[in-house]
């Protein structure tokens, strides 16, 4: 059995640190390998680390055993209506309830990559009231629970990269005075639930660009499932989601984009992104622990 990153499956934690790292032109993989062993094996105690790879990095580190699907992330979308592809090369998700320890260890992996790769994004993430978007919305109801978070989230044993998962973040920007001047009624359209308490509205009231609307995809009978772990980022001046979830099939995050970004063959866009827009895109791969802690070795 191939345990997956243990901090993929942590939840509720209060405050995140999200970084991403652009590899320094020239350096060779021996060098990336050595550096980023250093980082993974700092011990943080009561801080959950997952490490996540672009598609050139992981394949240049692990080339036998990276998965066939795994790219980088490409735009979706036309027009204005874009979600945009600012593909990095290397993700840290820093998370826990000690902000301080987080933020010290967010610190010490960055010093121990400083030699080969520059910090390009970095967005500190926090619990907000339970577990709600920016927006009031509660944020992950659908989300699986139990065994079906791992069915949703990781490769199948056998597979290339078994006990890994395919991520996708991307950094939204809210315009939140432009969403409450909606009514709650309104707002709930926008989304497709009731705001208190995250109640899916019936088919009558359910609008068919709703946000569950276009993201409750169906590809030849199969539920795109995500399991999702964004949270809100940000302060007065800018805010938003960042956006982060994990799935054992890449193609599910092109399906349910193509679906919200209005290219999906239908025409119809999410109304989310009149009130949301994503600066963002990135595809990873988060390694098992296995394949993670023998990166120094490989
Ligand atoms: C500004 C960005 C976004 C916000 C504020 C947002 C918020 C929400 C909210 C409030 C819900 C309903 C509650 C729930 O089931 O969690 C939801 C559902 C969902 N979202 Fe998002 N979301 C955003 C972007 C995305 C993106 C980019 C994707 C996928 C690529 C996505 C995929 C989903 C899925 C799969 C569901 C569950 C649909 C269902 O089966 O009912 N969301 N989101």
């Amino acid at each position: 059995m191939s345990e997956p990153q243990a901090g993929i499956f942590v939840e509720g934690s209060h405050s995140h640190f999200f970084l991403e790292y652009k590899l320094i032109d020239g350096v060779s993989t021996a060098q990336l390998k050595e550096a980023l062993a250093k980082a993974i094996a700092l011990s943080d105690a009561g801080v959950n680390k997952v490490w996540a790879f672009g598609a050139d990095c992981w394949r240049s580190i692990a080339p036998g055993v990276c998965p066939a699907d795994l790219k980088p992330f490409v735009a979706v979308g036309e027009g204005k209506r874009i979600a945009p592809a600012t593909q990095q090369s290397i993700l840290l998700w820093v998370h826990g309830e000690n902000h301080s320890a987080n933020f010290d260890a967010a610190m010490a992996a960055s010093t121990a990559l400083a030699s080969v790769a520059i910090l390009r994004l970095e967005k500190i993430g926090f619990l907000y009231k339970d577990s709600r978007d920016l927006s009031g919305f509660i944020d992950g109801t659908e989300n699986p629970t139990g065994r079906g978070q791992q069915l949703v989230a990781l490769i199948p044993e056998g597979e290339a990269g078994a006990g890994g998962s395919f991520v996708l973040s991307q950094q939204w920007v809210h315009n939140l005075s432009s969403f409450h001047a909606l009514s709650q009624s309104e707002q709930e359209a926008v989304i497709g639930r009731t705001k208190p308490d995250s109640i899916e509205l019936d088919d009558e009231h359910m609008p068919e660009n709703s946000h569950v609307s276009r993201s409750d995809v169906k590809i030849n009978g199969v539920s795109q499932k995500l399991y999702r772990r964004s949270v809100p980022y940000g302060g007065v001046l800018e805010h938003g989601l960042y956006f982060l979830a994990f799935s054992c099939d890449i193609r599910r995050f092109d399906h349910i984009l193509q679906s919200m970004f209005g290219v999906s063959g239908d025409g119809i866009y999410d109304h989310l992104t009149d009130f949301s827009t994503p600066v963002t895109g990135n595809y990873w791969f988060a390694p098992s622990a296995g394949e993670l802690s023998a990166i120094g070795s490989l």
